[in-house]
């Protein structure tokens, strides 16, 4: 059960590692260890934090970086940061008021959020929460496809402005912590729906594996939506062509936060290579353990255009519900700021492969 604990003061966080051990003692256990887990050995998910941490910069001078600016762009749009909240499921175990809380917290600071086909809220109670704020919609193919291209339908109708489809879970990775944990998903209106629908025979993320996710489904899904469609979930270069072929309007270089195939390539390692396929073509955002804003930096230097924030930012709401959000957001800002100024860089958009020194090993 979650234990009372006393409310945190969060000017004290300093650091967005500081919120795990916050959101512990505030969370069940078996959904501490559903959040913080991996599959199998958990490899990737140390080397997806170590990844980043291998890169060095090398700083200019003389610049005058009085002024630099934080902000970042997704889909042309401007955005507070370069950065937006990751899709992550069921957010009550964070918080009874999870993902309206999130979505409010990244409002305010003018950052995309992803809400997830998973969400322990509907989309359309997100986006009565926070109107304004530039949301997307995570598709899983739940059910059938019917029942999938209502919630597209749904999440246009709703004004998400995106649908980021996750191609990297055709079956649920092997993790361990949950199977130990005996941890049991909470209601989840999107996936549980799916059994009110007459053509559906049962619902669940068991259906991805039974639909199949091809790249002639990506075209299906695309003629469902006038939304662009962002594939979630792509390492290897050869994917990241096809995509950008296929005039994919971006793409999220993504291991899915460790939790599908371990020992899967760290996406810092995979991002230079689909940088180089994709030739300008698309987006290219990336995720997996940013936890500095240092980090981002280093994603943008190896030619990102954009960066999605996971578990960080589901302890933060832990922590603190909206308001632990916003302290993490404001934590990443000011990293970011000072990156920036001591890089020598008036913004993200001015950083390239120059900023780092030669290759990582
Ligand atoms: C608790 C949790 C739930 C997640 N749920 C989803 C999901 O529903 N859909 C999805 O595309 N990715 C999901 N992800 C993956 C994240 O979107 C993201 O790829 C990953 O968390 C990034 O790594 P990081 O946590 O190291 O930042 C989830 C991740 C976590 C930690």
């Amino acid at each position: 059960m979650t234990q009372l604990v006393s409310p945190v003061d969060l000017a004290s966080i300093v650091s967005l590692d500081e919120f795990e051990p916050l959101a512990r003692e505030r969370m069940a256990t078996s959904a501490h260890e559903y959040v913080a887990g991996g599959s199998w050995d958990e490899v990737t998910l140390a080397e997806n934090v170590e990844a980043w941490r291998r890169h060095r910069f090398v700083p200019r001078v003389l610049t005058d970086v009085r002024s630099v600016d934080a902000g970042g762009t997704f889909l042309g749009r401007r955005a507070g940061l370069p950065v937006a909240m990751a899709p992550m499921a069921a957010q009550a175990l964070a918080h009874p008021d999870g993902e309206v809380e999130a979505v409010r917290a990244c409002a305010a600071a003018g950052i995309p959020f992803c809400l997830s086909t998973s969400s322990s809220r509907t989309l359309e109670d997100v986006a009565t929460a926070a109107p304004d704020a530039e949301r997307w919609f995570q598709l899983y193919l739940v059910a059938s496809a019917h029942y999938s291209r209502t919630l597209v339908e749904r999440a246009t109708d709703a004004g998400y402005r995106a649908i980021v489809l996750t191609v990297d879970l055709p079956v649920l990775g092997y993790r361990e912590r949950d199977r130990r944990a005996g941890f049991v998903m909470p209601p989840l209106p999107h996936v549980d729906g799916a059994m009110a629908d007459r053509r559906t025979r049962y619902g669940g993320l068991e259906q991805q594996h039974e639909l199949g996710l091809s790249w002639a489904t990506v075209e299906q899904i695309r003629r469902w939506t006038p939304l662009p469609v962002i594939l979630k979930g792509i390492l290897s270069s050869e994917d990241a062509r096809i995509a950008a072929e296929a005039g994919i309007a971006g793409i999220c270089v993504s291991n899915h936060g460790a939790r599908q195939l371990d020992r899967s390539i760290p996406t810092a390692d995979a991002l230079p290579g689909i940088v180089a396929a994709a030739a300008g073509r698309t987006e290219i955002w990336v995720d997996g353990g940013i936890r500095r804003g240092l980090d981002v930096l280093t994603a943008f230097a190896l030619g990102a255009t954009g960066v999605m924030v996971g578990r960080p930012l589901y302890w933060a709401l832990a922590t603190a519900g909206g308001a632990g959000v916003e302290r993490a957001l404001a934590i990443l800002r000011e990293e970011i700021e000072l990156g920036l100024a001591l890089l020598g860089a008036p913004s993200v958009d001015a950083l390239d492969r120059s900023c780092l020194a030669g290759r990582a090993g």
